[in-house]
C-alpha cells in the first residue's frame, strides 16, 4: 500500500471542516498548508529512516568490525561481546529435574522440566508466567528479587508427581537474566546496567546470583543457581538441543540482542584456560550498536527523553519497546503541525508510550477497504476519530518504521554470520546454518519478519541465503536455561 500524501486528493478532504464558519478562504488556506505539512512530515520520515542496500551493507560490515573490536579487548567497541562461560551445548543426553527462571523485559517466568535423555527428551514441563509489576521496575533491588524468589517458592510448592528429584539433592536452577551482565563464571555475573526501561536501584555493580540467593534465603527456599544465562544464550541452547546446525540466536522482543558460537582462538581478550571444546558462546549485546543507523527526529527526541540517552541505539530503533513510541511521536507532530486528526492533538496521543508496538502491529494486519480496525485501535488507544485518509497515513508511518527495524535486524544477523564465515571459511555460508529467533516482536509481526528476511536475502544473495535458515524457536530460552543448569549441575551426571 502506498499513499503519496502531498498530492493525494483524498488527503485534502481530511481537513475540510463541516462547520460553515470554517468554510471561508482563510480556513481553505490553512487546510492546504496542513495537507502539505502532513505529507512533508511523512516524506521526511520515510527518507530519514530509509534502509537501501548500501545502508544495510554498511550496518552489516560495521557490526562485523565492532564484534572484532569487542573481542579484542574489553571496552574495545560498543558491543560488549560478553563471555558466557557456556562452552558446551546440550547434547540431548541430559537427565533429571531442573528449574528455570526467566527475567526478561515484560514478563517473569518460572519453569520446571523433567529431562529424560536422548530417547525421552523433554518428559514433562510446567510453567507460571506473570507480568512484572510496573512499580518493581523502578523500585529497589531487594523488592525485585523478593518478587522473583516468592514467585519461585509458590511455584516450587506446586510441583506435581510427574517430576522426580533424586533423594538428597538440591533443586537446581538455570537463571535467565536478560540484561547486560559481565559474567564472572557460569553461575555468577555482575549487572553492568539496566536496559528496557528498568531503573531498579542497588543492582548495577552487583552479582545478580548473589541477589537471588539472598532473596531465596529470605524466603527460606533451598534451591541453587547452577547456570546464569542471557536469554539469547538460553535460546541458542534450547534450539541446539533439537538441531545441531543452530549457530546464532537472536531475541527481538521488548529489547533485542544476539549471541553466537565463537572459536576460542578468535577471542584475543580471553585469558586463562580455554574451553576443552575450543568453542564458547558470546553474548554480543548488540542493542548497544549504533554505527550508521538512519535516525529520524522522532528517534532522537525519544532517546533524549529516555532513562538512558545515547545508549542502546540499535535496540531503540528495532525492538518492540520502542517502535510504537516512535510512531506515536511522529503522529503527534503530524497532528500538531498538520492537523492529521482534526484541529487539536488528541489528548491521549500525547502520553508517552500510549501507542504500543502490538497496536501498530494489529493496525498493519487490517486489510479492509475502510481500515476499520485501524480506526478502532486509534479510537481505543488515543480517543482519535480518524478519516480513511488519516488511517492510511498512520499505516504509512508504521510501515516505514517497521521496515527499518526489520531490515536493520536482518543486517545485524548478516554482520554476525559474515564474521563467523570470515574466520572459518565454508562453515557457515556453504552449509545449512540456523539462526534461532525468539521474542514477541519476531513471533507476532509478519511484516517485520518479512522485511528482516528480505534484507538477509539482499545482502547474501539468493544462493547463500538458501543455506541460512532463520527460524522461530518458541520459548526455547526457558528449556535452554534448564538444559544449561543440567550441563553445569554440581552433581555427577551420566551425560
Ligand atoms: C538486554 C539483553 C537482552 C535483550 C533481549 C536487552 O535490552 O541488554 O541482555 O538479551 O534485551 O531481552
Amino acid at each position: 500500500m502506498s499513499v503519496t500524501a502531498t498530492t493525494s486528493p483524498a488527503v485534502g478532504t481530511l481537513y475540510v471542516s463541516p462547520s460553515p464558519r470554517s468554510r471561508g478562504m482563510p480556513r481553505v488556506t490553512m487546510t492546504l498548508r496542513s495537507v502539505v505539512s502532513v505529507g512533508s512530515i511523512l516524506t521526511k520520515l520515510q527518507q530519514d529512516c530509509a534502509t537501501p542496500l548500501p545502508v544495510i551493507r554498511h550496518v552489516a560490515d560495521s557490526m562485523t568490525a565492532d564484534m572484532r573490536a569487542g573481542l579484542a579487548v574489553d571496552g574495545g567497541s560498543n558491543l560488549k561481546m560478553i563471555l558466557s562461560y557456556v562452552d558446551s551445548l546440550p547434547s540431548g543426553n541430559e537427565k533429571g529435574l531442573f528449574y528455570a527462571l526467566d527475567l526478561g523485559g515484560t514478563n517473569f517466568r518460572a519453569l520446571r522440566v523433567q529431562l529424560g535423555g536422548k530417547e525421552e527428551r523433554v518428559v514433562a514441563t510446567e510453567f507460571e508466567q506473570l507480568s512484572i509489576p510496573q512499580e518493581l521496575m523502578f523500585g529497589t533491588s531487594e523488592e525485585l528479587f523478593d518478587f522473583i524468589a516468592s514467585t519461585l517458592a509458590g511455584f516450587a510448592e506446586k510441583e506435581s508427581k510427574k517430576f522426580h528429584l533424586p533423594h538428597g539433592r538440591q533443586r537446581e536452577i538455570g537463571f535467565t537474566f536478560s540484561f547486560p551482565v559481565k559474567q564472572t563464571s557460569i553461575d555468577s555475573g555482575i549487572l553492568m546496567k539496566w536496559t528496557k526501561g528498568f531503573a531498579v536501584s542497588g543492582t548495577a555493580g552487583r552479582d545478580v546470583v548473589a541477589c537471588l540467593n539472598e532473596a531465596m534465603e529470605r524466603q527460606g527456599l533451598d534451591m541453587r543457581v547452577s547456570a546464569l544465562v542471557n536469554d539469547t544464550v538460553g535460546t541458542l541452547a534450547g534450539a541446539r538441543y533439537w538441531d545441531d546446525d543452530v549457530m546464532v540466536a537472536v531475541i527481538l522482543g521488548t529489547g533485542t540482542n544476539a549471541c553466537y558460537v565463537e572459536r576460542t582462538d578468535c577471542i584475543p581478550k580471553l585469558q586463562g584456560p580455554q574451553s576443552s571444546s575450543g568453542r564458547t558462546i558470546i553474548n554480543t549485546e548488540w542493542g548497544a550498536f549504533s554505527d550508521g543507523i538512519p535516525l529520524t527526529v522522532f528517534d532522537r527526541d525519544m532517546d533524549a527523553a529516555s532513562i538512558n540517552p545515547g545508549e542502546q541505539i540499535f535496540e531503540k530503533t528495532i525492538s518492540g519497546m520502542y517502535l510504537g513510541e516512535i510512531a506515536r511521536r511522529a503522529l503527534v507532530t503530524m497532528a500538531g503541525e498538520g492537523s492529521l486528526f482534526g484541529r487539536a492533538v488528541p489528548n491521549k496521543l500525547s502520553t508517552p508510550f500510549a501507542l504500543r508496538t502490538p497496536d501498530i502491529c494489529a493496525m498493519q494486519q487490517d486489510n479492509s477497504d475502510d481500515l476499520q480496525a485501524v480506526g478502532s485501535i486509534l479510537h481505543n488507544v488515543a480517543g482519535i476519530e480518524s478519516s480513511l485518509s488519516a488511517r492510511k497515513i498512520v499505516l504509512e508511518v508504521c510501515d516505514a518504521l517497521v521496515k527499518r527495524g526489520g531490515r536493520l535486524a536482518g543486517a545485524g544477523i548478516v554482520g554476525i554470520l559474515q564474521k563467523m564465515e570470515e574466520d572459518s571459511r565454508g562453515t557457515i555460508f556453504n552449509k545449512r546454518t540456523v539462526v534461532a529467533m525468539d521474542g514477541g516482536l519476531y513471533e507476532h509481526y509478519p511484516q517485520y519478519r518479512s522485511y528482516l528476511q528480505d534484507a538477509v536475502t539482499e545482502l547474501l544473495g539468493s544462493e547463500i541465503s538458501k543455506n541460512i535458515v532463520i527460524e522461530h524457536s518458541k520459548d526455547g530460552s526457558g528449556i535452554g536455561a534448564a538444559l544449561l543448569a543440567a550441563t553445569n549441575s554440581k552433581y555427577d551426571h551420566d551425560f
